[in-house]
């Protein structure tokens, strides 16, 4: 019912009957591509970039999710100067075909900015046609393979009693797998984890002078603490929680192969980007050594980045942001290749990247068989709600979608536009003898 109307409205023809074929409209082209960046949250890593394509079918447009924290503004230029161009005049249905165009077209392709943009863009472009069949996203993927979706949420602290705490709120709330990660004894800071007073302060300030603020890092008392940290919380929770742990890439190949070994008696859910996307083959040595599941590929940004860690079984979840890698698209299709060898999925989905995203991280993630888990914001503050007009809802460990056509979500242009680009950046992670070190 839903859909036919839809379709009335969209073509001005009323449909025979439910035997009709859905066709797009008689010459539908994009009309228009427009780039909203906004931050309704305020906050350093809350920059959006919204891509809307707009159709020359009066109310048929798409949105997507082009956001590549610390990059804004170039995927934002990028769009606007060197795929508008490429895009005005096309028909929005052939998205494979314009998929392939914008791949190709600038010769010097791919990187995080120009997958970044693609991604907002074929975002869009799957919004159009689900809008046009009538349908969620992910029935044209194939259809719920599932009814709900596993989640996860993080929790961090100064110390164990913090983690502990917090988890067993998370506990409360019904979620099944957490995220934890502890600021080590003598840091300042770390990946996710609560900042000293000094270090917020030193944070602050240079936001306010517009530089990057500067963290200081050293691994050996990191990769200590984590085991230590799993052993106080096997030990104070219990065995049916499920824990997993972000390295964010911030070790050496033997402390990886250390720590992973260390974790395996607490039988961690995963461990997540043990090790440097650039030294693909040092997976090799936990994989031979250690029986700890391993996630890697929120910093990929094609389908190819990642096919020697699949077709070598050095990982067990592949963890793409649809954000960066080429979309809903390429999302299908590494779930497709990671299938016949027992790999899993665990879309990047941090609060980083906007409910658009989060949405097409779903509608992925329902439609695929080898789905293992969903990472998902679902805390939004009021001024994100007022701005976006749905993300994915979250009940008792699972989140989950509707059935709204296309990705289902709609954008307050002039609620975005009181939350404009603020400008922030991220720290750069220093050792102790000031030298560069990874993020
Ligand atoms: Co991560």
């Amino acid at each position: 019912m839903r859909r036919r109307e839809f379709l009335r409205t969209l073509t001005g023809v009323a449909l025979p009957g439910a035997a009709s074929a859905v066709r797009a409209p008689r010459g539908l082209k994009i009309t228009d591509v427009r780039v909203v960046v906004t931050n309704p949250e305020r906050s350093p890593m809350g920059n959006f970039v919204l891509v809307k394509i707009v159709t020359s079918e009066d109310g048929l447009y798409g949105w997507g999710d082009a956001t590549c924290t610390g990059s804004e503004l170039a995927v934002a230029k990028f769009i606007e100067e060197y795929m508008r161009p490429v895009l005005i005049g096309r028909d929005p249905m052939r998205l494979e075909d314009i998929w392939q165009t914008l791949f190709h077209h600038p010769y010097y392709r791919s990187g995080s900015v120009h997958m970044s943009a693609l991604s907002g863009v074929d975002m869009a472009l799957w919004d159009i046609k689900g809008k046009v069949a009538g349908l969620p996203v992910y029935e044209l993927l194939g259809g719920r393979a599932r009814t709900k979706l596993l989640t996860y949420t993080s929790v961090s602290g100064r110390d164990f009693r913090e983690v502990e705490e917090g988890a067993r709120r998370m506990i409360e709330r019904g979620y099944k797998v957490l995220k934890v990660q502890v600021r080590a004894p003598g840091l300042e800071s770390g990946y996710a984890v609560p900042p000293s007073e000094r270090q917020r302060a030193a944070t602050e300030k240079a936001h306010q002078a517009g530089v990057p603020p500067v963290e200081t890092w050293e691994p050996d008392a990191y990769v200590r603490t984590i085991p230590k940290l799993f052993e106080h919380l096997r030990k104070t929770l219990g065995e049916e929680i499920e824990l997993l742990h972000d390295v964010h890439e911030r070790i050496t190949p033997s402390q990886a192969l250390w720590l992973a070994r260390a974790l395996e008696p607490f039988r961690p859910f995963f461990l997540e980007d043990p090790l440097r996307p650039e030294h693909a083959d040092t997976f090799r040595l936990i994989r031979r050594q250690c029986s700890t599941p391993i996630a890697m590929g929120e910093i990929w940004t094609g389908q190819w980045d990642g096919l020697f860690l699949i077709t070598e079984h050095l990982i067990d979840y592949v963890r793409h942001d649809l954000c960066h890698c080429g979309g809903i698209t390429t999302g299908k299709k590494i779930a497709t290749i990671a299938e016949p060898f027992g790999i899993l999925t665990a879309w990047h989905g941090p609060s980083n990247i906007s409910p658009i995203a989060q949405r097409a991280n779903c509608h992925v993630s329902l439609s695929v068989p080898n789905f293992g888990i969903q990472e998902c914001r679902t805390n939004w503050p009021d001024a994100a709600r007022e701005v976006f007009s749905s993300a994915p809802t979250y009940s008792e460990g699972y989140v989950n979608i509707g059935d709204e056509p296309g990705l289902g979500i709609e954008i307050d242009e002039e609620a975005a536009a009181k939350y404009p680009y603020l400008r922030r950046y991220r720290p750069l992670i220093r050792r102790a003898d000031d030298s560069a070190w990874a993020y």
